[in-house]
């Protein structure tokens, strides 16, 4: 590892950044939904299942690779493996990383959108129907989403040009905690609404008749969207990680705060939907459309709205700088790029791409290839196909592959007390249970079964 680069300055920072990836819209917009959709708690059961027996695995792969070689992810898997086809992974890496970047872009930018319109009282006295409406007619628009895609992208670039202490640390540090407040006020607001018995009956009592393989499935996908998981994020942030932080008690802590989060979106939005009389199965537009007309009907509506969507904002935005980091990282130490340049790159080609996604609600949504417009088809490539052939990748290499002696000294670094046992366990997921789960994941992405 080169002596003069770049690590987060203190633990706070380890956390807050990781966290910080790892909670996002997967977890306030999509868990909810997905939640919604399946079952509410037997979802949620299965979601844990995967979160902590496959995820943190596979995150304290991603950790032992990045930490070890202290590298981009192409650079890093050259070192550990000369020569060798291993290395492809991280052109998959980079390519799902812009894909996510550009349509996760669109709707952050929709968030900003939703932000700016509700501290302008836009949700007071309409019907749900008109607010649906409304939604639709912003997102098939030409122009507004386009400017909020590009100016969400815009903020980015000029966080992640400052670089990763001045940044990236020094941002997360200061919004984690404060995305945490503002969920706190949400939740103590959700539990005193009329509703809130029966949105944590929804939302915590399993009902184990909804359990299909397509909520076992759906679930998996959602645990490694959520914790960032498979495409090497989680490798370059750890290449920032100084030698002594402990990678298990790390990749914990991050699956703990990350279902945490996904658990208290739930605990806001079920109360209120049930409260209201909304359907907790409305899809992806639960978020957009279903809140706003609640949020109509609440006292001090327009105050809580403009928090809830500022909230996201800033969720969506710890998460974003770490995809583009993975491909600024690559820039600056592949192509000996300065930061400003390999940013302004990354930046660039999400701008293009993302451009293109905003517009495939309106104007652009007659293209299909597949049978799908551009953001579907972003969306599906990497969250069905790139994501989990990443992480089997990743979990079989560093379990199969890896010197033994690497993965042990990594995992031990730092004083931490895993045991030989703690070492083992984490191993036996990379080597078996890992790439059979991923396996079935994306043989169901393909719907082969
Ligand atoms: N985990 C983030 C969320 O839940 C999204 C995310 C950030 C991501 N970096 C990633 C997803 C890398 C997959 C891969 O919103």
């Amino acid at each position: 590892m080169k002596d003069n680069r770049t690590q987060f300055a203190t633990r706070l920072g380890v956390i807050a950044t990781t966290v910080g990836s790892a909670v996002g819209l997967g977890n306030i917009w999509r868990f909810p939904y997905e939640a919604g959709v399946h079952g509410g708690g037997a979802f949620l059961l299965i979601d844990l299942f995967f979160i902590f027996i496959i995820g943190v695995p596979v995150v304290c792969a991603e950790f032992i690779i990045g930490r070890h070689t202290g590298s981009n992810i192409r650079g890093a898997f050259r070192a550990l493996a000369p020569g060798k086809p291993w290395g492809l992974v991280s052109y998959i890496g980079l390519a799902a990383s812009v894909l996510i970047l550009s349509f996760y872009s669109v709707v952050a930018g929709w968030t900003m959108h939703y932000t700016v319109k509700s501290a302008g009282g836009f949700t007071a006295r309409m019907t749900a129907d008109a607010l649906h409406a409304q939604f639709d007619t912003f997102a098939s628009s030409d122009v507004l989403p386009v400017v909020w895609t590009l100016v969400f992208l815009a903020v980015n670039y000029f966080i992640l040009s400052r670089g990763v202490r001045k940044g990236i640390e020094r941002m997360s540090n200061i919004l984690m905690p404060m995305l945490f407040v503002i969920l706190l006020l949400f939740t103590v607001n959700s539990l005193t609404m009329p509703g809130a018995a029966e949105g944590m009956r929804f939302l915590f009592m399993p009902d184990f008749s909804a359990i299909t393989p397509s909520v076992v499935l759906g679930a998996m996908g959602q645990a490694f969207f959520s914790l960032s998981l498979g495409l090497g994020c989680l490798i370059t942030y750890s290449s920032y990680f100084k030698r002594d932080t402990p990678l298990l008690r790390t990749s914990l802590i991050t699956a703990g705060l990350d279902t945490l989060v996904a658990i208290l979106a739930g605990i806001i939005i079920f109360p209120a939907v049930f409260t209201f009389g909304q359907e907790p199965a409305a899809g992806p537009k639960l978020v957009f459309e279903v809140l706003p007309s609640i949020f109509a009907n609440m006292s001090g509506g327009a105050v809580w709205s403009t928090l809830f969507f500022l909230l996201l904002f800033l969720a969506s935005l710890t998460s974003t700088i770490s995809m583009a980091e993975i491909t600024i990282a690559y820039f600056e130490e592949e192509f000996g790029m300065s930061r400003k340049t390999a940013t302004a790159l990354s930046i660039g080609i999400a701008m293009t791409l993302g451009m293109l996604c905003a517009l495939s609600f309106g104007a652009l949504d007659g293209i299909k290839i597949f049978g799908m417009t551009l953001f579907d088809l972003f969306d599906y490539t990497s969250s069905n196909i790139l994501l989990p052939v990443g992480g089997m990748i990743i979990s079989v290499f560093v379990g199969w592959v890896l010197d033994r002696s690497v993965v042990k000294g990594e995992l031990t670094a730092g004083g931490g007390r895993i045991t030989a046992m703690g070492v083992r366990c984490v191993v036996f997921c990379l080597r078996w249970l890992a790439p059979v789960c991923i396996g079935l994941v994306f043989l169901y992405g393909l719907g082969v079964v």
